[in-house]
């Protein structure tokens, strides 16, 4: 009896804290500063539009320009001008988007999903899951890993309260509110393996939401439960027990099953169907599919390449391959926190479900947790369980196949070059006090740095969100212009002088500010192309002309991958080329430096992301030194 009185007075002791520390801690995942409500006005934001077919055509043809040949432009010109012709074949389309787009919340919304992930059938390990790499720790001991991922357990945890009471800060662009969606699908999310397509399965939200989370150790998956009996969370150092438990309970290597969710998804999908017929796999996925998260706690790493950034980049994208952390992973998985042995840490986050900026926000949270003290005293939740095993049967063909993404991953790991740094010249401080937009800014040394290594223009993918609008994700800049090719060449000639740089540098970054703000706004033209493309597809054509022109092939290879993704901590996200002769290259821009994830595939002798960064760090500067020179010229 007494046992019960207990519980009741630390429950409403609990819930008091809880509400009193809503409103007290800056640390708390309840409090934030809360100037709008997080989903205030979601219902009525604008719907994606579909851009006039004429304007999305001139923009196309003007960024394919520096891309082609004059011969071929000529070619390309008379194509767009046949399928955008009166009562052509481009209005019929259009008018079909149209109509989709006036019955639809989102008119692109499941293309996108299908076309960019659930129909992408390679891995999607480097190829689609980017990986996010906190600042890194000094862990010397066991106890100092399980202590550090127990504070990002709780962490992650505070912030799924202000996700399911809607108190995350309303994100805006300028007065704008932008769609929080998907921070509602980051927490019990998992990507499905299909034969031929995936699915996604969220959890998170719905009338049974789940409360343990996976922790993967040795190649082991445990179940733990991290809510008490009153649905209270775990307090970090009983989740510290928890996690050393499962530790203990896995010091030798498991049978790495999860290195099959790094197969091409074909196979994963037509493996998976096969382990789910035995009932003990199937109870098993479903535990991990239902997880809030899953969290690695990582061996050693096999491999180092000397600089840590790196080390931490790899381990979040791949995990250095069956002799690293490789078979520690469950891919489909949305987030995977991963805890390195000697502090490398990080997540990596299957990205079907949500962009960059949400995942972002999260590890600001739980950076700024960590660093806080509310977890010294949160009360203990009460009546733990101990954590459950997760059981596999293995059939004995599946050894082979188990072989066969071990080695299929391996050519992932030893193709894959990432070169991580800190740009310290300036950050967005400085390039603000030019009056210049610091993306754009950064956007043109990419183009710079390119230009320098390839004695061409590159196409440059960077993505801009359209979540402007109702359910909206992303759409391409095209950030290769003939302003920007220009700007190139002009920096690169010995004999141009500082002020016709500069002139060059702002013309380029006018340029590029002019297509992001299209893009943002939803009058971009990747987006709309596709739209065209899916109708002429869905109501059984032949596809246009357009999309098997030179010019459209040349301007959607996308040889430079590039995104600005946002961290209050010293923190960069990163991920693998889009293409095979292409970079990787995302950014955090900070007040007074610009950190770089940076990555280029081995197999291609054309390009090396060492070679790159150096080729993008002599940009930022000599883009500095002309506004320098050239300042320094106006005040004469
Ligand atoms: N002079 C002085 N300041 C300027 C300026 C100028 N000419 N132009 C812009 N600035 C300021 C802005 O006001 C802004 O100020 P703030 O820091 O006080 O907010 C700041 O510089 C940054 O603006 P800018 O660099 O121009 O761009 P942005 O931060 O608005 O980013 C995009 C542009 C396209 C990256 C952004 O709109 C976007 O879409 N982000 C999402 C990308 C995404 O989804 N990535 C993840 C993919 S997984």
């Amino acid at each position: 009896m007494w046992i019960l009185v207990l519980e009741i007075f630390i429950y409403v002791f609990q819930q008091q804290r809880h509400l009193f520390e809503k409103y007290q801690n800056p640390c708390s995942g309840a409090m934030g500063v809360i100037t709008r409500k997080m989903t205030e006005g979601q219902s009525s934001l604008p719907r994606l539009p579909v851009p006039t077919l004429q304007e999305t055509l001139k923009k196309y043809l003007k960024s394919v320009k520096p891309l082609v040949t004059d011969e071929e432009f000529r070619i390309t010109e008379e194509i767009v001008n046949k399928f955008g012709a009166q009562n052509g074949l481009g209005e019929k389309l259009q008018s079909s988007l149209e109509e989709r787009a006036k019955i639809s919340e989102n008119w692109l919304t499941d293309w996108w999903i299908s076309t960019a992930y659930l129909d992408y059938r390679w891995p999607v390990v480097v190829w689609s899951s980017p990986g996010l790499v906190f600042p890194l720790q000094e862990f010397h001991t066991l106890d100092d890993q399980l202590n550090y991922a127990s504070l990002v357990i709780a962490g992650a945890l505070d912030y799924k309260i202000m996700v399911d009471e809607k108190t995350v800060p309303l994100d805006m662009m300028g007065k704008d509110p932008l769609d929080m969606s998907q921070y509602f699908k980051i927490f019990g999310t998992c990507r499905i393996p299909g034969v031929t397509r995936d699915s996604i399965a969220f959890h998170g939200q719905s009338d049974n939401p789940p409360t343990h989370i996976v922790v993967a150790h040795n190649n082991h998956f445990f179940k733990i439960d991290v809510y008490g009996k009153r649905r209270l969370p775990l307090n970090a150092g009983q989740i510290f027990s928890q996690l050393r438990n499962c530790v203990e309970r896995s010091t030798h290597p498991g049978v790495p099953v999860g290195i099959l969710t790094s197969q091409n998804r074909n196979a994963w999908g037509k493996n998976y169907k096969q382990l789910c017929k035995d009932k003990l796999n199937k109870a098993s996925f479903e535990d991990i599919q239902r997880s809030i998260f899953l969290v690695c706690i990582d061996g050693p790493i096999n491999k180092s390449s000397g600089c840590r950034a790196n080390d931490a980049a790899l381990q979040c994208i791949h995990g250095n391959g069956i002799s690293g952390n490789a078979g520690n992973r469950w891919y489909d998985k949305t987030i995977q926190f991963i805890i390195g042995k000697k502090g490398e840490v990080g997540l990596t986050y299957e990205h079907s479900p949500a962009e960059g900026p949400p995942i972002a926000n999260l590890m600001d949270h739980i950076v700024k947790y960590i660093g806080g003290s509310k977890q010294d005293y949160q009360l203990p939740a009460v009546e733990l369980s101990k954590p459950k095993r997760l059981m596999f049967n293995i059939p004995s063909d599946m050894d082979y196949e188990i072989e066969n993404s071990k080695s299929s991953l391996e050519s992932l790991v030893q193709d894959l070059e990432m070169t991580c740094f800190t740009f310290t010249g300036f950050g967005k401080n400085y390039i603000k006090s030019q009056k210049l937009s610091p993306d754009s800014f950064i956007q043109m040394a990419i183009q710079l740095a390119f230009y320098r290594i390839h004695k061409e223009p590159g196409a440059q993918y960077e993505s801009a969100s359209t979540r402007k609008f109702l359910h909206g994700r992303t759409e391409t800049i095209r950030s290769c212009s003939e302003e920007s090719t220009h700007f190139a060449q002009k920096m690169l000639d010995p004999n141009a002088n500082s002020t016709q740089k500069v002139m060059a540098l702002k013309s380029a970054i006018e340029a590029h500010k002019k297509y992001a703000l299209d893009a943002v706004n939803g009058r971009g033209v990747d987006r709309h192309l596709l739209g065209l493309k899916m109708i002429a597809i869905e109501q059984g054509m032949d596809i246009p002309k357009l999309f098997m022109d030179v010019s459209y092939l040349r301007s959607s290879h996308m040889r430079l991958s590039t995104s600005q993704v946002p961290a209050e901590c010293e923190a960069f996200m990163c991920y693998g080329p889009l293409v095979p002769d292409g970079y990787g290259c995302c950014y955090n821009p900070r007040s007074d430096s610009i950190v770089f994830g940076t990555s280029a595939l081995n197999s291609s002798p054309e390009t090396h992301s060492t070679v790159f960064r150096k080729a993008l760090e002599e940009s930022l500067y000599d883009m500095r030194t002309v506004l320098i020179e050239d300042g320094l010229k106006a005040k004469l």
